[in-house]
C-alpha cells in the first residue's frame, strides 16, 4: 500500500529559482533513495507538496521537511493510504506557474497531462484532489474562509 500526504506552507523568504533548485536537488536524491515520489509547487511565497511512498519513509521525510527553516506554518492537509502511486515517474516533479508565465488553462493542461501520465484513478484520491485544489488556490490567490 502507498501512503500519501499533502501539505501547504509559507516560504520564510521569497525564493528564487536557485533556492528552489537547491531544495529540489537534495530532495530528489533522498526521495529516490527512499522510493518517494510526488510533486512540489511554489507560488507567491507558498509551497504545496504531495509525497507518496512507504509510510515510514514518507513520515520520516515529512518530519524533516516540517522542521526546515526555509518555510514555516506547515499544515498537513490530507493523508491517506492508496493502492497505487499518482506521481510514479517523479522523485519530485516541480511546477512554478510564474516561471512559465501561464494562466489557468495552462494549469489545467499541466494537471491533465500529469494525471494522464500517472493514473486516472487519481481522480478518486482525496489527497491528490486536495493537492490540486491547494495549487489552484495558491495560483488564483483564493482566500477560503
Ligand atoms: C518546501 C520544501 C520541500 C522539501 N521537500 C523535500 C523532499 O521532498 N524530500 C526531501 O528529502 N527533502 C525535502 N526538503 C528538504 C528537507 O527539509 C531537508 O532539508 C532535507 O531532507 C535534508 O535534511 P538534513 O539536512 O537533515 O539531512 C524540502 C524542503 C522544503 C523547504
Amino acid at each position: 500500500m502507498i501512503y500519501k500526504l499533502t501539505y501547504e506552507s509559507n516560504a520564510s523568504a521569497p525564493f528564487d529559482q536557485l533556492g528552489v533548485e537547491q531544495i529540489l536537488s537534495a530532495a530528489r536524491t533522498r526521495n529516490k533513495a527512499m522510493d518517494i515520489t510526488g510533486c512540489l509547487v511554489y507560488h507567491n511565497g507558498c509551497f504545496v507538496q504531495i509525497l507518496e511512498g512507504d509510510r515510514s519513509h514518507v513520515t520520516k521525510v515529512f518530519k524533516r521537511i516540517a522542521q526546515d527553516t526555509r518555510h514555516s506554518n506547515v499544515r498537513l492537509v490530507c493523508e491517506e493510504v492508496d493502492d497505487k502511486r499518482s506521481f510514479s515517474d517523479w522523485n519530485m516533479a516541480y511546477f512554478d506557474p510564474t516561471m512559465q508565465g501561464i494562466d489557468t488553462s495552462d494549469l489545467q493542461n499541466f494537471e491533465r497531462n500529469l494525471l494522464m501520465l500517472s493514473d486516472f484513478s487519481d481522480k478518486l484520491s482525496a489527497t491528490v484532489n486536495l493537492f490540486w485544489f491547494n495549487v489552484r488556490k495558491a495560483i488564483l490567490n483564493l482566500k477560503i474562509v
